[in-house]
């Protein structure tokens, strides 16, 4: 299988290469730093004879034109599209930075919806696209105001696109993702433990053709259902 990673230099994503390469498949990585990725291909290269190309880009403002022109060249057709970067900011909780803002909206949905829109033509009845989406899109809350919306806008756009491909896609699923052990949680006092990026790579690869939105770990599914329900006079209280 072709497969491509948007975010593959740290993380969820540089644990899917090495789960990827260590069976066999041909990767495309996507990232903004090259020497990261340079670094990253000639590793996977090394240990597992597969075939690593990579392409820096910055997700919030993609170069779809060249982007495209790379997996063109490179894969012309993909089997498996992991849309994984994504980004925080400590100070999304209410006003910000006008400047802020673009950056986290962009990064999570317009950059994210604009590079699969460009990449669609590269995909098939056998491609997985598969989305790093998160909890904070169960119920709007006052922490990651807008990195909630700009993925739940994604899990929204990737749905309707499993709507709109229904027999020219193999399957679309977006992940909410529990907390995770990478640099965008280090230092944080978590008030549930963490899963490590490898066990969450290794599940996306495992359930691959699995389709809708999914929770990592599970149980956040029954979390989810509680936070949901809770009435609002309960829910205004927490600060999670
Ligand atoms: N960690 C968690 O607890 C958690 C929980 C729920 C959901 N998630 C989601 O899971 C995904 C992966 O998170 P992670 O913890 O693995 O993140 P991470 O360790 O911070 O890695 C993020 C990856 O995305 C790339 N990236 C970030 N901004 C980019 C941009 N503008 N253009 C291109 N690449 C960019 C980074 O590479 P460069 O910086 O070199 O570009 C890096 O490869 C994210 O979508 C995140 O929202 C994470």
């Amino acid at each position: 299988m072709k497969a491509v990673i948007i975010g593959a230099s740290a993380g969820v994503g540089r644990e899917l290469a090495r789960v990827l390469a260590a069976r066999g498949h041909e990767l495309a990585l996507v990232a903004r730093d090259l020497r990261d990725l340079e670094a990253i291909a000639a590793d996977l290269r090394l240990r597992h004879d597969v075939s690593v190309h990579i392409f820096a880009d910055d997700v919030a403002h993609p170069d779809c034109d060249n982007l495209r022109d790379f997996v063109q060249t490179n894969l012309r057709n993909i089997g498996a599209l992991f849309m994984i970067a994504g980004m925080v900011d400590p100070l999304d909780h209410g006003q910000m930075d006008d400047d802020d803002l673009e950056a986290v909206a962009c990064t999570n949905f317009l950059g994210p919806a604009r590079v699969i829109n460009c990449l669609l033509p590269f995909c098939g009845p056998d491609t997985h696209i598969v989305v790093a989406s998160t909890i904070a899109t169960i119920r709007p809350r006052g922490r990651n105001v807008v990195y909630g919306a700009a993925k739940a806008g994604l899990e929204h756009y990737c749905m309707a696109l499993r709507h709109a491909y229904s027999l020219g896609l193999h399957s679309v699923c977006c992940y909410r993702l529990g907390y995770i052990r990478t640099s965008m949680t280090f230092g944080q006092e978590l008030m549930l433990p963490a899963a490590s990026p490898e066990r969450v790579a290794a599940m996306m690869v495992d359930r691959l053709g699995l389709s809708g939105v999914c929770y990592f770990p599970r149980w956040w599914a029954l979390i989810g259902t509680a936070l949901q329900l809770l009435p609002w006079e309960v829910f205004r209280r927490l600060t999670y």
